[in-house]
C-alpha cells in the first residue's frame, strides 16, 4: 500500500466523462422522508434507536418510480444521478447482509437501489451512489460523546463495549456489497470524515484500493479524507491512496474555483440544495427559483466545476412538485443552451460585469445575465480574430456594431442585439463567439 503512486494521465482519462457531465441530480431519500424534518433529525433531535426505528414500519415506498426520477433529471439536462444508498440512520435502501435496517425489510419488501441503477442507466445517465461513513444506527460506532451522534450528550450510552473495527469491518462489506451486486457504478460519494475519523482511520486506502479493483474506472469523491470542506491529499504533490478524485464544496460556490497547490485548477463538484434540506421537509418551501440556479449553474461551469443539484423525495418517493417545476425549467434552458455547458469549463478571460463566461475549444460563451444600454461590450477579445457570433438559443447571427456611440472603446467588442432594450431571455440569454484558429 505505501507503494502508491499516483498517475496523472490515468486520473485524467477517469474524470472525462465528468467534466463533459457538468450538471447532476443529487437524491436524498431515507426513513426521514417520514417525520419530514430533513435528514438530520435524529441528531438535531437526539432521537434513539427504538423510537426513529418505528418509521421503517411505515416505510411503503408506495410510489417509488426510478424510472420516473431519471426521466426529470434527463428532462432538465442533468447527466448523472447519485442516489443515497446510506445515510447516517444507517437505514439502507440496499439489500445487505450486515443488517436488518434495510428498505427490503420495511413493508415495500423492495431493493430499492437496484430498481434506481437499472432505471438511471435505461436513459443513459451515470450511476452514481451516495454512502455514508457515519452510522447513527450502528452499535460499534461512537456514541455518547461522539461529535455528531444523536445519544452524544446521553452518558448511558457510552463506547466501553464498542469495537470501531467492527463497525469498519461492516462498513468496508457494505461497500463491497454495492461495489459487487449492481453492476457498474461511475460514482461513490463518501460522506463524510472529521475530527479523528479521516483516511486511515475509516482503513481508507484499504477501502479505496477494494472499490478502484472492484469498479475500474469508478469516481470517488475526497470525503474519504475531508468533509464539504477541505481539499484532500490529491491537492498535494503526493495523494495519499484514498485521495478522491474531486473536491466537493458544498452550499458554496468556490469564490475563485478552486486549485492545487502547485495552481493547477483542480476537478470540483458542488452540492446544493434547492430549498433549505437535503431531505424532504415538510415547510421548507424556500426554493431557489429556476432563474437563479440557471446561473449558478453558469457559476459552476466558469470557475470550471460541477453542479450536483438535490431533490428529497416525500416518504411515498415523490419529488416535490416545486423541485419538479424548477427542474422542468432549467430543463427548458437547457434544451436551447446546454453547449455553452456541457464540456465547458473556465475561460482565460476576466468575468464581464453583465454576466459571466465558459468555454469550450475555440468558443466562448458569453452569459448575459443583466441588460446593457444597447450593444453588449465583449472585452478581451482580438476582433480580427473574432469569426463570427451567434445567439445559441436560435443560431441566429449577431453582428458587431461599429456605430460613433461606441468609438472611444475601440478594444471592445460590440455584439448587436437589435432594437429591443429587453433581453430575449432575462435569465441567462447566450452568445456564442467562435474564434478564427491559430
Ligand atoms: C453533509 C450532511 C449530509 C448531506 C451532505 C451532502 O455532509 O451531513 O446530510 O448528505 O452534506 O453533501
Amino acid at each position: 500500500m505505501s507503494m502508491y503512486q499516483f498517475d496523472r494521465a490515468a486520473y485524467e482519462k477517469r474524470v472525462a466523462w465528468f467534466q463533459e457531465a457538468r450538471f447532476g441530480m443529487f437524491i436524498h431519500w431515507g426513513l426521514y422522508a417520514i417525520p419530514a424534518r430533513g435528514e438530520w433529525v435524529r441528531n438535531i433531535e437526539e432521537i434513539d434507536a427504538e423510537t426513529y426505528d418505528r418509521y421503517m414500519e411505515e416505510f411503503t415506498a408506495r410510489d417509488y418510480d426510478p424510472r420516473q426520477w431519471a426521466r426529470i433529471a434527463k428532462e432538465a439536462g442533468m447527466r448523472y444521478v447519485v442516489l443515497t444508498a446510506k445515510h447516517h440512520d444507517g437505514f439502507c435502501l440496499f439489500d445487505t447482509a450486515t443488517t436488518d435496517f434495510k428498505a427490503t425489510n420495511a413493508p415495500c419488501r423492495r431493493d430499492l437501489v437496484r430498481e434506481f441503477v437499472e432505471a438511471v442507466r435505461a436513459e443513459g445517465l451515470k450511476v452514481g451512489l451516495y454512502y455514508s461513513l457515519l452510522d447513527w444506527r450502528h452499535p460499534d460506532y461512537p456514541h455518547y460523546g461522539d461529535k455528531f451522534h444523536p445519544m452524544r450528550n446521553n452518558p448511558a450510552y457510552s463506547n466501553e463495549s464498542r469495537d470501531f473495527n467492527r463497525y469498519l469491518d461492516c462498513m468496508h462489506t457494505q461497500v463491497r456489497e454495492l461495489c459487487t451486486n449492481y453492476g457498474r457504478l461511475d460514482l461513490l460519494f463518501f460522506d463524510f470524515s472529521y475530527e479523528d475519523l479521516r483516511g486511515e482511520a475509516w482503513r481508507g486506502s484499504q477501502l479505496a484500493d477494494m472499490v478502484r479493483k472492484l469498479q475500474p474506472g469508478i469516481l470517488l469523491n475526497n470525503r474519504l479524507e475531508v468533509s464539504g470542506v477541505g481539499l484532500g491529499s490529491l491537492a498535494t504533490e503526493h495523494p495519499a491512496p484514498c485521495h478522491g478524485d474531486f473536491v466537493t464544496p458544498e452550499q458554496v460556490i468556490p469564490p475563485r474555483g478552486v486549485v492545487d497547490e502547485a495552481g493547477r485548477p483542480m476537478v470540483w463538484e458542488g452540492c446544493f440544495t434547492m430549498n433549505g434540506n437535503w431531505g424532504f421537509h415538510g415547510t421548507d418551501r424556500f426554493f431557489k427559483p429556476a432563474s437563479m440556479l440557471i446561473r449558478k449553474l453558469v457559476e459552476c461551469v466558469s470557475k470550471g466545476g460541477n453542479m450536483l443539484l438535490n431533490v428529497g423525495p416525500d416518504r411515498y418517493g415523490n419529488i416535490p412538485e416545486p423541485s419538479v417545476e424548477i427542474l422542468r425549467e432549467i430543463g427548458g434552458w437547457m434544451r436551447l443552451n446546454s453547449e455553452s455547458i456541457y464540456g465547458c469549463g473556465r475561460a482565460d478571460l476576466e468575468k464581464p460585469d453583465f454576466g459571466r463566461v465558459t468555454q469550450r475549444g475555440n468558443k466562448y460563451y458569453f452569459h448575459v445575465f443583466e441588460n446593457t444600454i444597447g450593444a453588449i461590450p465583449i472585452s478581451g477579445l482580438d476582433r480580427e480574430m473574432v469569426k463570427r457570433i451567434r445567439a445559441l438559443s436560435t443560431g441566429h447571427e449577431v453582428r458587431i456594431v461599429d456605430h460613433f456611440t461606441y468609438a472611444n472603446y475601440p478594444d471592445v467588442v460590440f455584439a448587436d442585439l437589435g432594437p429591443d432594450p429587453i433581453l430575449p431571455d432575462q435569465r441567462d440569454y447566450v452568445l456564442e463567439v467562435e474564434m478564427r484558429e491559430g
